[in-house]
């Protein structure tokens, strides 16, 4: 396993889609325990492969209830509303108020190829629509309703 050098906004990997992963190879299978490492030496609760420099619909995604893998996530149906403070590995030091669905459902592969469905309720669903938005090149940036102080985040 290895860390990987995070990509930070100005990167433009950051702004591409990321393509569909057809084959989950070994190669996908060190990118995902890699991912994790590096999310949780970062201390971010999610991390998508293109901000590690991969254009590979690959999440990882860790609220602190264990790690989420998933492979080509997509949302399958989303409900409600929810505003809270976002911050992204990428972008560092800079939170911000962001609008999102109170819950999703997202189905997924996970590393052994079988289908997943995660469903996401208050900052899961949050972390899920992040993450998957940085698989089609959207920053949590593009979607701020208002910059929160660093200070007033806690
Ligand atoms: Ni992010």
């Amino acid at each position: 396993m290895a860390i990987r050098d995070i990509r930070k906004e100005g990167d433009e990997i950051l702004r591409k889609k990321a393509k569909k992963v057809e084959v989950i190879d070994d190669r996908v299978l060190t990118l995902l325990k890699d991912m994790a490492e590096t999310m949780y030496k970062a201390n971010g609760v999610g991390l998508a492969a293109p901000q590690v420099g991969i254009l590979k619909r690959i999440v990882v995604i860790d609220i602190g209830e264990g790690l989420i893998e998933l492979i080509n996530p997509e949302i399958v149906s989303q409900e409600g509303e929810q505003t809270g403070t976002e911050g992204c590995l990428s972008i560092p030091g800079i939170y911000g108020e962001v609008k999102r669905p109170a819950r999703v459902v997202v189905e997924a592969l996970n590393g052994k190829g079988q289908k997943i469905r995660v469903t996401g309720e208050g900052l899961l669903a949050v972390a899920l629509c992040h993450e998957i938005d940085h698989l089609d090149g959207i920053l949590f940036r593009d979607k701020v309703i208002r910059y929160v102080d660093p200070e007033e985040k806690e």
